[in-house]
């Protein structure tokens, strides 16, 4: 891989040092979606022609995209936020289980290697930090055109004489499963209905860029999705959607810790449920050229919330969310109702005075006037995004472990935070 780029320089065991109370004030710059970016890289694989993508943020997940594209045969050249992905060499059609370990997304290869190819094995993530996440979606939908899967020695192995354009419906609309399902049908001639489709605004992005590269989409971001494929598709250049979970986080650490910041390139219309419910709260939230302005108003309002598929409020800002609403003056439900076990952060939010209780996929928050600093730990990406929301309104100095986590999915974070004023430190342990 060519990397002519800043690249995040992070350590395993790097921990956040946050001393928190401090307003955050002025701008910050939302960079690229992470899982917008993640299927577009692997919609790569899809033509032998040159893509080069910009708006790509510089996250471990997406250098992990870059070594995956590399194993299977890609050359990957990153500038600053541009990635040029081209032909290196007949592709591979197996992904290894040393980078899909790392990195579940990687079996969204799934989809394109075997439209190209006929066959695709790729190890089977197993489970995560927040719940089991099965594929089964993803390899009905494969079947449903055409294919056959088995599972051989931890691999999932799919073979096909040949894809063919169905009407594939989703019991649930998953987004990896949308993904995967989109880009086999991308390369499948003929025209592919997904019903009951994932409705994120990432889905819509994919949706495009299979557009740029020779397929027909439409109704990418609805509820049916019609693809039509082409047997060749070719390259393309693509802008990535800003990230609307970064923006989520950055909303609720304002709201959280108090101040007045500007989102840069936020986009509003990706984060409608969120932004109800902040306001709901009493944060002041209003559109602005060329992006978002939040004004916090003190101690925040209960508000209770459930997670749901795009466009209801996403189970990513779940765990800043129920940061931000520790402080609430009342009572306040998070019911989590997509991944089955996402309230590790709610056992570390405990440690800093925080009293929530609970009960299946219920937490209850009785809001609390202040937390206080403590030693803690991530365990998922959001799960230490929502810590850090609650360390930069805490009074005292808290101690984030397991930063690798939230490297994971937020670009450099801690320099974010700091031009906004807060008081955080990088530390290894
Ligand atoms: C995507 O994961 C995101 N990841 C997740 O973000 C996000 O939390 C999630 O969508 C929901 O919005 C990427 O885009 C890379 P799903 P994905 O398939 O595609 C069940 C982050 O922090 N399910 O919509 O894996 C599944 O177990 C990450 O950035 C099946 O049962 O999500 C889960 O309970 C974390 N069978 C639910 O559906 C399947 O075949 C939603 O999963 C597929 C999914």
């Amino acid at each position: 891989m060519v990397e002519n780029g800043r690249i995040q320089k992070a350590f395993p065991m790097d921990a956040f040092l946050i001393q928190g109370g401090r307003r955050l004030k002025g701008t910050a710059v939302i960079n690229g979606s992470k899982n917008a970016a993640l299927p577009i890289l692997i919609a790569t694989l899809l033509t032998d022609e040159t893509c080069t993508i910009t708006n790509v943020p510089d996250l471990r997940d997406i250098s992990t995209t870059y070594r995956l594209l590399e194993e299977l045969g890609k050359k990957v050249t990153v500038t600053g936020k541009t990635v040029k992905v081209e032909y290196r060499r007949k592709l591979k059609t197996k992904a290894p289980y040393k980078i899909v370990k790392q990195m579940r997304a990687s079996i969204l290869v799934a989809g394109p290697l075997l439209a190209r190819f006929g066959n695709v094995r790729v190890s089977l993530p197993g489970g995560c930090a927040i719940g089991m996440r099965p594929i089964d979606l993803h390899l009905k939908g494969f079947e449903t055109m055409g294919a056959q899967s088995r599972t051989e020695q931890g691999d999932v192995v799919l073979a096909t004489e040949g894809l063919l354009a169905k009407r594939v419906r989703l019991t649930f609309p998953s987004v990896g499963a949308t993904e995967n399902i989109m880009m086999a049908a991308a390369a499948t001639s003929g025209t592919t209905i997904i019903d009951n489709a994932a409705r994120e605004p990432e889905i819509e992005d994919l949706g495009n860029f299979l557009t740029g590269i020779g397929a027909v989409v439409t109704g990418a971001g609805g509820k049916r999705i019609k693809i039509i494929g082409a047997a060749k598709l070719h390259g393309s250049r693509h802008r990535v959607i800003p990230d609307r979970i970064e923006t989520g986080t950055y909303l609720c650490a304002v709201a959280a810790a108090g101040g007045d910041v500007k989102l840069k390139g936020a986009e509003p219309k990706h984060l409608e449920a969120l932004v109800a419910a902040m306001k709901k709260a009493g944060a002041k939230i209003s559109k602005i050229p060329g992006g978002m302005r939040i004004v916090s108003s003190g101690r925040p309002k209960p508000v209770s919330i459930l997670t749901k598929p795009h466009p209801g409020f996403p189970t990513d800002v779940q765990a800043p969310w129920m940061a931000y609403m520790a402080l609430c003056s009342g009572k306040a439900r998070v019911r989590e109702e997509i991944f089955e076990n996402r309230f590790m952060h709610a056992a570390e939010l405990l440690r800093m005075g925080a009293s929530i209780v609970v009960d299946g996929n219920t937490a209850t928050i009785r809001g609390v006037p202040d937390l206080s600093g403590a030693e803690i730990m991530a365990s998922d990406i959001r799960a230490g995004a929502g810590l850090i929301v609650a360390a930069l309104a805490a009074h005292g100095t808290t101690k984030v472990g397991r930063v690798y986590h939230i490297d994971r999915g937020y670009e450099r974070i801690e320099y974010v935070l700091r031009r906004l004023g807060a008081k955080i430190l990088r530390v290894k342990e």
